[in-house]
């Protein structure tokens, strides 16, 4: 293979380097299980992929919040970036990489950045005056805060005023090169009502921006003037670079450089979007780097259509959540129920209904009642597809595979689901319409079969396309169908005996295709796969 080849197999994405100022929150699991069901969807076609997650450890908010915890900073990031990394494991999240800001090796690639913008001669000392609100991490102008000084995103705390030496970033000088950039690719942002936020921002003029802070401990030196220290920003965004290193590699910009860069997505919320999409592809400019080749801010999660905070008390914490319903329940819920990319709303009950509906009777009360039918009728066996059969089943399957791929590749999760559901939702009818119970009790066992194999294969496709939001779900259906051990990158054990046209493909090319499911083979055991949830009582 050669260099590109190669480099058009590989996939890297990032999800945000979570603040360590707090347990998880909703917000940081929602990026996540996107983040990984595109990168589940990715390794299916056979990429190559880096999935990177982390948590952002310095400044001045994390340094409040260990103090008022009674701990030391270092104590309580190790505290809270093992409750990420527990969280990430209940909700089956295949990370390849953990970036912890406050890791050495870090530090080694920071130096070495900062050192070739400061070559250019891009930062420089001067006087930096203006609202600082430390939740945000970010200056503010005056004109951007309510009443009282609060920002609009933490609306119960003050920003505060700052009149002090910094260094800065020159970020006006990019001005030119950050618009043409948005104007010759313009799916660098995306989606479009993002990228039209910040064409309009960068279009009102740049600011440069202070990348240093004065009385404050918690960060890295900067490397030309101890006394200051780097502003967490600066240093957080590098933190998606030193985690492209192997984990024993020596810590330099070249190798952490070498094999994955650029990142081809950074996913992120839009209340980031700025940092990510202005200050950092400035800051690679200036290092004269290449530049990642998408930036998606997904919309906000409120509860029950009001924002979730401490104060109102209406925080969905991801724990528990995981812990009653499952991780496939989470994850099918807030991928399908939302347009990726809108703002998108938590409800109870329509939690319930969702995965009801969809899980728990469309897809798993299919798969239920026609292996038991399959028991009864063919032995328990994959039944014989009918080769003449066009039947609205194939005709639906055939094309899904790449309409779902289109929808995964676009991040339209809801949109892959319903494509799925469609297929799902016709199979119930197939079934009902063709009643293969009355076909037995006449004799048509050719028919039968037909009818049977045609569903069970529209469950296993279903499965197979699902099985990077709902991994759980989707093994366990290839299971009852007789794949005994099932991993669907490398797919399945029982590959081997699927069709012969179909045998010598790649492993996504065949488990996207109609008709993979190999006729003869033992079925497994009926069980249900998303048992009915029940409403919660009203009070
Ligand atoms: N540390 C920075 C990111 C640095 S990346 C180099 C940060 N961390 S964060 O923990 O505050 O936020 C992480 C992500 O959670 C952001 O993408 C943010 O948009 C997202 N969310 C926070 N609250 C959210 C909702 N209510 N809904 C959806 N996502 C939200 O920012």
């Amino acid at each position: 293979m050669n260099d590109t080849q190669t480099h058009s197999h590989r996939f890297a994405l990032t999800t945000p380097l979570y603040y360590v100022n707090g347990l998880p929150h909703i917000g940081s699991a929602y990026t996540t299980i996107a983040a990984d069901a595109i990168a589940r969807f990715a390794r299916l076609q056979g990429k190559s992929v880096l999935l990177i997650t982390g948590t952002d450890e310095h400044g001045q908010k994390i340094q409040r919040a260990a103090e008022a915890a009674g701990r030391s900073p270092q104590e309580r990031c190790d505290e809270i970036a093992g409750k990420f990394q527990e969280l990430w494991q209940q909700l089956n999240i295949q990370y390849d990489r953990f970036s912890r800001t406050t890791a050495p090796r870090h530090e080694a690639i920071v130096r070495a950045f900062f050192q070739r913008v400061w070559d250019r001669g891009d930062i420089y000392l001067g006087q930096q005056q203006g609202w600082y609100c430390v939740a945000c991490e970010e200056f503010k102008e005056k004109r951007d805060l309510l009443e009282g000084n609060r920002c609009p995103l933490h609306p119960n705390q003050e920003a505060e005023w700052r009149d002090e030496r910094n260094y800065f970033f020159r970020l006006s000088k990019y001005q030119t090169q950050l618009e043409t950039l948005y104007e010759k690719q313009p799916d660098f942002i995306q989606p479009d009502i993002r990228r039209n936020e910040v064409v309009s921002f960068v279009k009102r003029g740049l600011q440069d921006f202070s990348i240093s802070r004065v009385n404050l401990d918690w960060g890295f030196p900067v490397p030309t003037d101890p006394e200051h220290t780097l502003y967490v920003w600066f240093d957080a965004l590098l933190g998606y670079v030193t985690a492209l290193l192997d984990p024993d590699e020596e810590p330099t910009l070249e190798n952490a450089l070498s094999k994955w860069w650029p990142i081809n997505l950074h996913l992120i919320g839009k209340d980031i979007l700025r940092f990510h999409a202005v200050y950092w592809p400035a800051m690679l400019m200036s290092a004269e780097l290449p530049l990642p080749q998408r930036v998606f801010g997904h919309g906000f999660l409120t509860k029950d259509g009001q924002k979730m905070s401490k104060t109102l008390g209406n925080i969905i914490d991801p724990v528990e959540l995981t812990s009653q319903y499952g991780a496939d329940a989470v994850r099918y819920y807030f991928l399908k129920a939302t347009e990726f990319g809108q703002d998108g709303d938590f409800n109870q009950t329509r939690f319930i209904n969702t995965l009801n509906a969809d899980l728990a009777n469309d897809l798993g009360n299919l798969l239920n009642r026609t292996l038991k039918m399959a028991y009864k009728y063919c032995g328990g066996k994959v039944p014989q597809a009918n080769p003449d059969d066009d039947c609205p089943l194939k005709m639906l399957g055939a094309s899904l595979g790449e309409r779902v791929a289109a929808a995964y590749e676009n991040l339209a999760f809801d949109r892959a689901c319903e494509e799925i559901l469609v297929l799902v939702r016709a199979g119930n009818k197939f079934l009902d319409d063709r009643a293969p119970w009355t076909l037995y009790k006449k004799g048509e066992q050719a028919e039968v079969e037909g009818v049977l194999y045609a569903v069970l294969e529209s469950v296993r496709l279903a499965a197979y396309l699902l099985s990077a939001i709902v991994p759980g779900l989707s093994t366990a259906i290839y299971q009852q169908l007789g794949f005994s051990s099932v991993d669907f990158v490398g797919v399945a054990s029982g590959q081997e005996n699927c069709p012969s046209e179909l045998q010598n493909r790649a492993p996504y090319a065949t488990h996207s295709a109609w008709g993979t499911l190999p006729s003869g083979e033992l079925l497994g055991n009926p069980s249900p796969i998303f048992l009915r949830l029940d409403l919660p009582e009203e009070p």
